[in-house]
Order: structure tokens, then sequence, then C-alpha cells
């Protein structure tokens, strides 16, 4: 990291990022893209006149940090109104601080007592920047945020420009979408007080010429849980750029004299390797910096909820854990269903002790079985629910997310506690400590099975709009505290599938449950989707009985076996002979899934995907012929990510050949459709 005089350069292995203040005050952003050989290389923060009486200096500058003054129009990062009604930030430089990753420009109002700190980190083996902002009223006198964005990015001018992002709904997540962009901005977002299923925080932007393999990438993610805001924007002189942060969507802060307010983190990169290079810098990101267990590969678990539903007690589960155990399992998750009057979807959330009637001693029996048989034991929670129906909505009311004049709509007929109250924090972390300390749980699947209505508080500490923030922070100070205090156990973010997947909530969980669509054929759109900002490691994916009688349980299995395997489907139903074929597939499983989770994925099409270890020695690639084109009986593949200079063999393919040989050539698999196949890559010794 360099400065020289008011310029800022921040390089990565690849790539650089540069900005400074210009001879008009302004903080600019200079340059983002391929790390040069020399410093002075990189080019100077640019002064820009206006365009007429009608755009100022400030619309046709790409500033790092824009906020809402002046005349300003295009998308500020931050806006703000003082206690006498005057809406116009004035933002000047104060000074700087850095260190060898890090620096921080602190900047100041003019005229108010307001301070922002802009905070830059590089991480450089990643290619990736993260920024956060810092808002501090050093007066006396309360004020109003009504937009606090981390970032604000910017792209290299006059291009055109492709947004890939990835959208859906429950049961359907995942989608890539990519589209040109055209003047204007265009809004994706949460407001659904979760990351939610519609939008996912993540973006790739690329100018037209990238694929998997080359060309400009530049991407991001947000690092929130909540109600998120992207907003791209092709401004009047084409230049593009994209603003993250907290959506501004029904939000306000009220920051009284002498408090601060931080951002969440947006990250952001830079590459030339295309978007599966991009993918990859972003995988390794989550799974080095980002998740608590990243460097180990999970286990392969059994989870009862499409086998037996609400229907849970000792003995079903024992008897489902017993084939599952035999079947070389090594965790056994009991799901919905097991807790105080939990019989439907209609009652019980709230009361997080075992039902008498189903677990008359307790989950400590079955946890013993299950640990007998040679497996962890891990449990389904929805803390942030409660159903009207149990003892914890009628003795709290109030604690419900709700408008006292309005009805509490129920979805799922449920109500949604609100976590921004410190009693409902520690209710909770109380409760799921008592569940943790009395039982050896492994594992916890935290899910939330509805989107926000009414959102509102009886007392609210200051702007009831505050609550969807606090909201998240709550819920982050309760999976913190539960982190801390069970360092060892597992969590894994669960909202109605891939409602909660986002970089923020990956902080504290490990694994996300990425959709209840467990449908093999649909899941590998949904799992190309995921891997486009998530690794392997945290995708959990289950073979169930959604195909059973339909699709091979060996193409089930190659599709599950591309993230975190899991089973799912009802044990008792299956064959001696399934049962055999699923024990293979299993300890097949275990002797990849090193190369699967830990190493570098090449997405090489929706139909197939390669994953090779760290060193390049050995990988694994999956084949399915999922009837595109129809009729086809064989499918081509190209390999990727193999050492140029090296040796390879593929598993049944009687040919020896240097890596660079292996990616130049099509391999052609005969598959007739849905039919799939696993093949291993090994590195020849010298
Ligand atoms: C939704 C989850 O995604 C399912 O896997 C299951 O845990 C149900 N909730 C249980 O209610």
């Amino acid at each position: 990291m360099n400065k020289s005089t008011l310029n800022w350069i921040l390089e990565t292995r690849n790539s650089a990022y540069c900005f400074g203040i210009n001879d008009d005050g302004y903080l600019i952003n200079s340059y983002w893209g391929k790390r040069k050989n020399e410093k002075t290389d990189y080019p100077l923060p640019i002064q820009k006149a206006g365009w007429a009486s009608f755009d100022s200096s400030a619309n046709v500058l790409p500033q790092e940090y824009p906020v809402y003054g002046g005349a300003f129009h295009h998308e500020p990062c931050l806006k703000i109104t003082f206690v006498d009604g005057v809406r116009d930030l004035v933002l000047v430089y104060d000074s700087d601080w850095s260190s060898q990753n890090e620096i921080r420009i602190k900047l100041r109002d003019t005229y108010y007592p307001l301070q922002v700190i802009l905070h830059y980190k590089t991480h450089a083996n990643y290619d990736l920047i993260e920024r956060w902002v810092e808002v501090i009223n050093k007066g006396k006198e309360a004020l109003t945020i009504e937009r606090i964005f981390s970032a604000q990015w910017h792209f290299p001018e006059q291009q055109q420009y492709y947004l890939s992002h990835l959208s859906g709904k429950w049961g359907d997540e995942f989608h890539l979408i990519r589209e040109a962009l055209t003047s204007g901005v265009k809004v994706l977002e949460s407001r659904r007080i979760t990351s939610s299923h519609h939008h996912n925080p993540w973006f790739m932007i690329d100018a037209g010429n990238a694929t998997e393999t080359e060309g400009e990438v530049w991407f991001g993610a947000l690092a929130w849980s909540g109600n998120w805001k992207l907003a791209t924007e092709v401004t009047n002189f084409d230049m593009t750029r994209i603003s993250m942060g907290i959506n501004d969507w029904d939000f306000a802060w009220k920051l009284n004299g002498g408090e601060k307010l931080i951002t969440p983190s947006a990250f952001a990169g830079y590459t030339q390797g295309g978007f599966g290079q991009a993918s990859r810098s972003l995988h390794n990101f989550i799974r080095e910096l980002v998740i608590p267990h990243g460097a180990n590969p999970h286990k392969i678990l059994y989870n009862s909820w499409e086998a037996t539903f609400f229907d849970v007690d000792e003995i079903s589960q024992t008897r489902l854990a017993e084939i599952a155990a035999s079947m070389g399992v090594e965790l056994f998750v009991l799901d919905d269903g097991w807790f105080y009057n939990r019989n439907s979807d209609h009652a019980g959330l709230g009361d997080w002790w075992p039902d008498p009637v189903k677990f008359p001693c307790g989950l400590q029996p079955l946890i013993q079985k299950v640990n007998h048989l040679g497996m962890d034991f891990g449990l389904w929670i929805e803390p942030e629910m409660v159903n009207p129906d149990s003892d914890l909505y009628r003795a709290h009311p109030d604690w419900i997310l709700h408008f006292p004049t309005r009805e509490r709509t129920l979805a799922r007929n449920q109500c949604i506690l609100n976590m921004a109250l410190p009693v409902v924090q520690e209710y909770l972390i109380e409760k799921m400590d008592h569940l943790l300390k009395e039982n050896n749980i492994a594992f916890i699947k935290w899910d939330m099975n509805r989107n926000v209505s009414e959102p509102g508080w009886l007392h609210p500490p200051g702007d009831p709009k505050e609550i969807w923030v606090r909201y998240v922070q709550g819920l982050y100070r309760v999976w913190g505290e539960l982190r801390h205090r069970h360092p060892n156990v597992i969590l894994q973010s669960c909202s109605g599938g891939g409602g909660r997947a986002d970089v923020g909530i990956l902080h504290l969980a490990d694994q996300i449950w990425v959709s209840d669509n467990t449908k093999a054929l649909d899941r590998l759109q949904i799992q190309h989707g995921f891997s486009m900002a998530y690794p392997a490691i945290i995708m959990e994916a289950w073979v169930t009985d959604a195909d059973r009688g339909t699709l091979p349980l060996s193409f089930r299995f190659h599709v599950s076996m591309c993230g975190s395997l899991g089973i799912g489907g009802n044990l008792l139903h299956w064959s001696e002979e399934e049962r055999n074929e699923a024990a293979y597939w299993i300890s097949h499983y275990k002797s990849l899934r090193e190369i699967i989770q830990l190493g570098d994925q090449y997405r090489l099409g929706y139909y197939a995907t390669q994953y090779m270890s760290k060193d390049f020695q050995q990988g694994v690639l999956f084949v399915f012929n999922i009837g595109q084109p129809v009729q086809a009986t064989s499918v081509k593949v190209r390999l990727q990510g193999l050492r140029p200079e090296a040796i390879y063999e593929i598993e049944g393919l009687n040919e020896v050949k240097s890596g660079l040989d292996w990616m130049l050539k099509d391999l052609v698999f005969p598959l007739e459709l849905f039919e799939s196949t696993v093949r291993e890559i090994h590195q020849k010794n010298e």
C-alpha cells in the first residue's frame, strides 16, 4: 500500500484499487483493475468540469462515497437530516491513517460536528477489498440518518456492462441472471428482514467479453443478513457504479450526540480470470476467512424431516438412526417436531424443551443411542419464531413484531419475535445455551420460515424504523454469544431453504441449507447459481425421495455429492439394494470430500462440475445428462484447472496426457438420459 500526498493505492495479488483527493477536494476513485508493475503506473484522481449548468462536477466524477448534498443527483451513499432540518452534507478530508493492509479516511462536515470514517482493507490473496463506514455524531444534538451504504464501486468509464445476479423464490432459489445495463438505476434488494430468497446480496459485472475461464470480472458481496440494497447505476455520462449497503427503504436511524453507527462490510474484487475465477476468489475467502470451521470438511448427515415431518419420537428416530449409521452416515439430525406441543405447524414454536409425550425422558436417550451408533447428533430450531399457540406467546405477546392497532399477520401460523429487544435476546440465549449444555449436540440447523410483516415495536430506543438494523444486530448477538459459548458446534443457516444465505451470517454459520427443493434436476440449476458466490463446503445437499422411482439413485447422489452430502429420504422405505448403493456412494464421497469441500471448483456448465485439490494433484469430475439437447446420448465437457505441464490420468479414460492436452480436448461421455458419472482425476508422478 502506498500513499503519495492524498492518493492511495491498494494492491492485491492481481489487482489494484486507487483513489485520492483531486484539486477540487473530491474523493475520487482513480483506478480499479489489473495490478501494474509500478505504483507510478496508476492514474491520479481526475479533475472534471461539470456539463452546462445542469450537471455539476459532483455528477460527472466517480466519487468514492458520494453524499446527499450540493448539486449531486445520482445515487448517494449517505443522507442525513440535522436537528435544524438541514438535509445537506458537505464532507471534506480531515485526516487519514494506514497500516499494511488497511486505510482509514476521516472526513468531516464543514459546519456540523459530524465525522465519517471510510474504512478500506485489502484481502490480498483473494483479490478483494473490504469497505465499511463509521458515522460519528460529535455534537450534542441528535441527527437522523436516512441512508447509509457501505460502499460505492466504480467501473472503468464508457463501456457497456453486464450485471450478473441471483434471483428466485422459495423452492426455486439462485437463478443466475445476466443482463445488459442501460441508463438508470437497477435495484436489487431485500425488504423482508432477511437477505431473502428473492435476490442475493452478491453481484458480478463484466464488459461483455468474459466467460467462465477468462475476461475481466468485477464482483462483490455484502455481509448483511437483513434488508439490503444494491443499486447499479448507469449515469447520463455512461459512468457505471454499484452502491451497496443496508436498505434505506423504510429506514431511519436517530444518532444521538456522542453515538456512532457502523455499516456492515461490503467486499468487492477484480479478476481477469472470468466468472470462474471470480467465484473461486470468493469461495476461498469465505472458506478461509469467513466461516468458523472452514478448514474441516463436514460430516455426512442424515436429516429426518422429509421422512417423518412432525411425527417424531424416540422410537421412529432411533430406527432411522440405525439404518443411517449402517449406511455410513456420521451425523444424525432431528428436525422440526421434537419440542413441546409441536405436532403440526400450528403450535409450539417458542417453547424450546422436549415434548414430554414424544420424548418422555428428554432428548438424552435418543442422543445416547445416536452417539452409540457412532454418529454425532444435530438438532433443528427456529428461535426467532413463535406460534400464538405457545406458552411463550401467551406470556409475552408484546415480544412480537407488531403494531398495536393492527392485526398480526401470520405466515405458517407464526409470528416473529422482536430480536431487537434485549430481553428477547437474553431469553433465546438462555434457552439455546441450556439445550446445548444439557445435550451432546454437535450441529444446529437454525431455521426461519416466514418473511416480515408489521415491523413495529412498542418502545423503540430511537427511530422506530431502526428495527430493520436492530433486528439483525440482535440476531448476530444471539448467534455470536452461542458461538462463543459453544465454539465447536456447527451452525447451519436455513430460512425455508436459501432465504438467509449471505456473507454476514456466514461469519457465524458454517453451512447453508440451500433450498427446500430437493429434486435433483432443479438442484443442478440451484447449485450452479449458488456456486457463483458460495463454496461447496457450505452447500448442504440431501438425497431425498423427491425423485425416487424417476431418477437413478446414482444420479441423485452425484448431484448431492457436488456439495456437502446429506441424506433426507425415508430410509425405512428404501430397499436393501438402495441402502447398499447409498452406502457405496457415501463411502465414495468420504474419499472425495476433501477435494470437493476444500478444493477449487470449476463450473463446466449446469451439467458438469469439476473440483481440484489445492495442490492440483487430485480432482473429481461430475457429468450429468440432463436431456439437453434433447435425445443426447453423450455429454461433452472440457476440463479446467489442471496444471498445464503436469501429467494426469482420468478415471475410465485409457490415456495419460499433460494437463494442457486434457484441457484442449473435448471429453465425450456416453450417457443415457438422466445418467451421470463421477470420475477421479489423478496427477501422475513424473
Ligand atoms: C423448512 C426447512 O427448510 C426444512 O428443511 C425443514 O426444516 C422445515 N422448515 C421444518 O419445519
